[in-house]
């Protein structure tokens, strides 16, 4: 829900004209909604993006025709699927996922959205796994979805492993608040803010959560 304008003290946004827009502009087909509900179904966090969210990765990814995109947390697979559809038949995304649960559930509710072919989970720690997949680089895209004290690692990976154009994205970006704290972590998404705003063309799109998105220069 959005902030009241500071001029009206009205709320433009109100969760019911989210779940309008949720619903006119990021509808689910089968394989959607299936993914979107597994983790009430399994017992895991349902911490993937929003149906809107998901839709905005894919029209990104739609606009600069990504062909190869790299995705830093799995989850049950929502946000690769809505990826994948961004894709050609030839394209690939590999999307890292540390937990061996989440991983098995993910390649699960992909394949049974047909997207399989497009889509490799990849199980492990990213920070072990990122550089086995620069054989595959340079990438189109990068989406940084884990670890939050990892982001500025992250970061510096996709500044080395972007093509020129290509676009790194972050979610969580506001970091739940508590950005501006003296934690280690705060002071990692920090960096990772700092670093893409110096190297990239950037901003933070004022999503719930905020969601870096920057384009190699
Ligand atoms: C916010 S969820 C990802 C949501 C997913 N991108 C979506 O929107 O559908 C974060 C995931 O990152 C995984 N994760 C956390 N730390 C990780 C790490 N160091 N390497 C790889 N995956 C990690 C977690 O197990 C979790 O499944």
């Amino acid at each position: 829900m959005s902030d009241p304008d500071s001029r009206t003290g009205k709320r433009y946004a109100t969760e019911a004209i989210l779940a309008y827009l949720d619903r006119i502009h990021a509808g689910h087909d089968t394989g959607l909604e299936a993914a979107f509900t597994t983790p009430e179904r399994e017992g895991i966090p349902a911490i993937m993006v929003s149906p809107s969210e998901g839709r905005l990765l894919e029209l990104i990814l739609r606009m600069i025709a990504a062909k190869k995109v790299v995705e830093i947390g799995t989850l049950v697979g929502y946000s690769a699927i809505r990826m994948a559809a961004a894709l050609p038949a030839h394209g690939k995304l590999w999307s890292i996922e540390a937990d061996p649960k989440h991983a098995e559930v993910a390649r699960r509710n992909i394949a049974a959205a047909g997207c399989a072919d497009r889509v490799e989970v990849v199980e492990g720690p990213a920070r072990d796994i990122l550089s086995s997949l620069e054989v595959h680089g340079p990438f189109d895209a990068v989406f940084v979805d884990a670890d939050k004290g990892s982001y500025d690692h992250y970061g510096t990976w996709a500044e080395a492993n972007l093509r020129q154009g290509g676009l790194l994205l972050g979610d969580n970006a506001h970091l739940f608040g508590n950005l501006l704290d003296e934690s280690d972590t705060a002071r990692a998404m920090r960096r990772f803010h700092e670093r893409a705003a110096q190297v990239f063309h950037s901003t933070c799109i004022p999503t719930p959560d905020g969601l870096l998105l920057a384009i190699k220069k």
